[in-house]
């Protein structure tokens, strides 16, 4: 029997280059995002590449009364489901992310509120069939509040905390919670930041999605050296901290 994942934000290019390595392994994929024509196009693709059965349905994030509906049509599509990859995300201006009304509301509502709504639904799914994953993308922006980009990092540590939740409940039935936590990454997200630095590719971040279900950490910081530099981050004490220009 086939596995089918779930791959939410299907557009972004690291869950692009995820999907690719799951489809390499035979997994089925359901890609989930908001351009139709997109989606259809990769689905297209890796069905032809790697002779896979490739669906796709329209998740927008702000609409969490659907994501029940949409799980369920997800699940009726491909026939079961066996694992979900969380990739979704909404950096925004971080400047204007400040403030509620000029988009901070947004970058809670679609890195953290939206990604707990909708892996509610998947978690319910694979603790009563007592087998799967869920592997959600953090950020080290998440480790350590930071005057740069706070709400954003706000709701990625939310997430953190949300998947670390996740993974004490289902461990009982089995179903694995994996928590990824890239820092820069060359995609469109960060096109044309400034400041970025050790950047990694996004095949580097799919490629490392895929194989982390392979090893046994629950939490993986990619590329590995971001865990020594977040380590070191949060170790400075917060008098020194609040001082700092980060
Ligand atoms: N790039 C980095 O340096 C970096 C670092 C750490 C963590 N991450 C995380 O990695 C993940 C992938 O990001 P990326 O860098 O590949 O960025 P990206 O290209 O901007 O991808 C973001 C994805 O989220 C989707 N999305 C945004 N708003 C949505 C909404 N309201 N409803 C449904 N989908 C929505 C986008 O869909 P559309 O195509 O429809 O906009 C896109 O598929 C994100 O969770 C991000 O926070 C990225």
């Amino acid at each position: 029997m086939r596995k089918v994942v779930l791959i939410l934000g299907a557009t972004s290019a690291i869950a692009r280059a995820a999907a690719g390595e799951f489809a390499e392994q035979g997994y089925d994929v359901y890609l989930a995002g908001r351009d139709a024509e997109e989606l259809a196009r990769i689905a297209a693709d890796l069905a032809i590449r790697y002779r896979i059965k490739a669906g796709w349905g329209i998740f927008a994030a702000e609409s969490l009364s659907d994501h029940g509906r949409f799980f369920a049509q997800a699940i009726s599509n491909m026939g079961e489901m066996d694992g979900v990859v969380l990739a979704m995300g909404y950096l925004g201006d971080p400047i204007a992310a400040r403030n509620f009304d000029t988009g901070g509301a947004e970058v809670i509502l679609i890195n953290f509120t939206a990604a707990a709504s909708i892996l509610g639904h998947c978690a319910n799914y694979l603790e009563a069939r007592k087998q799967g994953f869920i592997i959600g993308i953090g950020s080290v922006a998440g480790d350590r509040g930071r005057q740069s980009n706070y709400t954003y990092g706000a709701a990625k540590g939310a997430l953190a905390l949300y998947l670390q939740g996740l993974r004490n409940r289902l461990y009982d039935s089995g179903v694995r919670v994996i928590t990824v936590k890239p820092g820069f990454v060359d995609t469109a997200m960060t096109y044309g930041m400034p400041g970025l630095f050790l950047v990694a590719t996004p095949q580097y971040v799919g490629r490392r999605i895929v194989t982390a279900l392979h090893k046994s950490a629950d939490v993986i910081y990619v590329p590995n050296f971001w865990r020594y530099i977040m380590w070191i981050i949060r170790l400075i004490p917060e008098p020194v901290f609040k001082r700092l220009k980060l």
